[in-house]
């Protein structure tokens, strides 16, 4: 049984090919370097070149996997949290193939292709285990309990972790996404240098919001309207002391809930479980307490489409599908 799995709701245009729960190919084509110079995406220059290049993206996904679009049985696409433009392009490529073609279709949610992405790597899993899902849009746990049985323990109120790395990397005057440059400036700091504040809420809810006002107002301390930022400032230590309280607290919150539920498989999910120290971090304590971790490569940790497309696979193997009628949403709980 053959995949195609098209990914395009936010700024990574992506294709992959699935022989049942085996990645045949997987292409990702990102906007980065497209949005960087206004330092966030700009959510209509991401659908114009997701309509500039799905199709060519698809077509190299068909190829790297050495099969042509009339193999394909099923198509699967994130519908799902994301730019609403960004979304529709993915979406309507998916449904004009799925009809022209005369086979099913499923959108699916992009947060749960994250947390179902170990599955690629791990196919042996099993349920139940503790989700951390933790990207540019979501902050949340969840208790997984089987396919499609998601309970959600707790989530951010207000930023999500990576937007919070994206925006402290902006007050920094770093380049976007600020996720993967400040896991490397932090590397070279020290986390202890710079206490900053671990948001304490109760239960399993994340704020990171009062933490980015707190290094905001670190920062001001060291500006001035005419010289910018003075380079005394410590970013390497800045980097650190804030990934050392965005790590801290996604860490022990995850631990706690696998404790709390009894459970002893932990999944790592979405663009932030590419981030060295939360890696580590979690492998340690995983270890301390005999709970084995499951963390998807770094590949598939980022937006991708091999992900869209074994969500999709698995839920059309329990008999679902989705109607043409399907709509794109700009958010969704899972
Ligand atoms: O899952 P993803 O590719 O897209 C969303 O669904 O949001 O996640 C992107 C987010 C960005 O905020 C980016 O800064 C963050 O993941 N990110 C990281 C790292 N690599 C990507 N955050 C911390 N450390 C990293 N190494
Ligand atoms: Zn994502």
């Amino acid at each position: 049984m053959l995949t195609l799995g098209i990914e395009t709701s936010c700024d990574e245009t992506a294709a992959a090919v699935l022989d049942d729960e085996t990645v045949l190919s997987s292409i990702v084509s990102s906007q980065i370097d497209i949005h960087k110079k206004y330092g966030g995406v700009v959510p209509e220059l991401a659908s114009r070149e997701h309509l500039k290049n799905l199709i060519p993206i698809i077509r190299e996904a068909l190829a790297a996997a050495s099969v042509s679009l009339t193999d394909i049985n099923l198509i699967a696409v994130t519908y799902t949290p994301g730019l609403i433009g960004a979304l529709l392009v993915g979406v309507s490529a998916a449904k004009a193939i799925a009809y022209a073609r005369g086979i099913p279709f499923i959108g699916v949610h992009h947060g749960e292709g994250h947390i179902l992405a170990a599955h690629i790597e791990y196919p042996g899993i099993g349920y139940p285990y503790i989700a951390l899902l933790v990207s540019g849009g979501h902050t949340a746990l969840y208790h997984v309990r089987g396919l499609g049985d998601y309970r959600m323990l707790g989530q951010t109120r207000d930023d999500a972790a990576g937007e919070a790395y994206d925006k402290v990397a902006k007050l920094m005057g770093l380049e976007y996404p600020g996720g993967p440059v400040l896991d490397r400036l932090a590397q070279a700091g020290n986390p202890e240098s710079i206490k900053f504040p671990r948001g304490h809420l109760a239960g399993y809810d994340f704020s990171f919001s009062g933490l980015k006002t707190a290094v905001r107002n670190h920062i001001a301390l060291f500006m001035s309207k005419d010289r910018g930022i003075d380079p005394k400032l410590r970013k390497e230590d800045v980097a650190a002391g804030f990934q050392a309280a965005v790590v801290d607290t996604l860490v022990g919150k995850t631990m706690q809930a696998a404790a709390e539920t009894g459970v002893d498989k932990i999944v790592v999910a979405g663009g932030v479980a590419a981030n060295s120290s939360l890696r580590a971090r979690m492998k340690d304590e995983a270890e301390k307490r005999s709970i084995t971790l499951y963390l998807p490569g770094m590949f598939y940790c980022i937006d991708n489409a091999a992900m869209i497309a074994l969500a999709g696979y698995l839920h059309y193997r329990r008999g679902e599908t989705s109607n043409l009628d399907l709509n794109p949403r700009a958010s969704m709980p899972l």
